[in-house]
């Protein structure tokens, strides 16, 4: 990342958490990342995992997701500001599944090979989502120390310290599942549909925030984030 790019993204989680109900607004957008495996079908598939050790790694895994939606639950609740599913682009996870060409939804009918390389797919997709959500969070809990949110801090460095294992096992679970060719194949493809969803994601959230907190950002930040918003369109198209 530029240090441009760091600098923006520090500047934009620093003005968001510190106003409550933009901060709020953020956290919803965490909580309905870890709330769509809830929502959907073909989440890890631990069923057809082949082994009891990767199987119980992706239990975990569920686990501390559905824990990671309470949390966010409570500190949303402790600033005051109301819980919101919400839907569509608004949830990172279906921003990269619109922008990946390859399903991981298993079907009965699939052939125990097909089987397997959807799991490593499903796998691939987990590693670039939380390695996007703890990079987030990285920032995250930057701006929370500053702007002296002590206590969702506190909710979001634990989260962290969860997505950072779960970036790794993922990674790994992939790689073991396929020859060396085809998991390099397989986790391009996944590469290129979270760093395409990264911009789309972002695009779509600062026009948000532009358009809903006008009034809450300093004049020369907006500019900087319409900016950024016109530069992220450009990068999509490149990726
Ligand atoms: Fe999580
Ligand atoms: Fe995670």
């Amino acid at each position: 990342m530029s240090a441009v790019e760091s600098a923006m993204k520090r500047m934009w989680h620093r003005d968001l958490a510190s106003d409550p109900t933009t901060h709020a607004w953020v956290l919803n957008l965490y909580r309905a990342g870890e709330r769509h495996p809830q929502t959907v079908k073909d989440y890890f598939p631990y069923a057809h995992a082949p082994s009891a050790e990767l199987a119980e790694k992706m239990r975990t895994h569920e686990r501390d997701e559905e824990r990671h939606t309470k949390m966010y639950t409570r500190a949303i609740e402790g600033l005051g500001e109301p819980v919101i599913d919400l839907e569509g682009y608004d949830v990172f996870n279906e921003v990269i599944r619109d922008k990946t060409s390859a399903s991981f939804t298993i079907a009965d009918t699939d052939t125990a090979d097909e089987k397997r390389e959807k799991v490593a797919h499903f796998l691939a997709h987990a590693h670039f989502l939380e390695k996007r959500i703890a990079r987030s969070l990285e920032f995250h809990v930057d701006a929370c120390r500053v702007m002296r949110s002590d206590r969702v801090a506190t909710v979001v460095e634990s989260v962290l310290a969860d997505e950072i294992g779960h970036v790794a096992y993922t990674i790994d679970a992939a790689r073991d599942l396929l020859t060396r060719k085809r998991a390099e194949e397989v986790i391009d493809l996944h590469r290129r549909g979270e760093a395409k969803a990264n911009y789309a994601f972002s695009r779509h959230q600062v026009k948000t925030a532009l358009s809903r907190f006008a009034t809450k950002l300093a004049r020369s930040h907006k500019s900087a984030y319409a900016l950024a918003g016109v530069v992220m369109l450009e990068a999509e198209r490149h990726v």
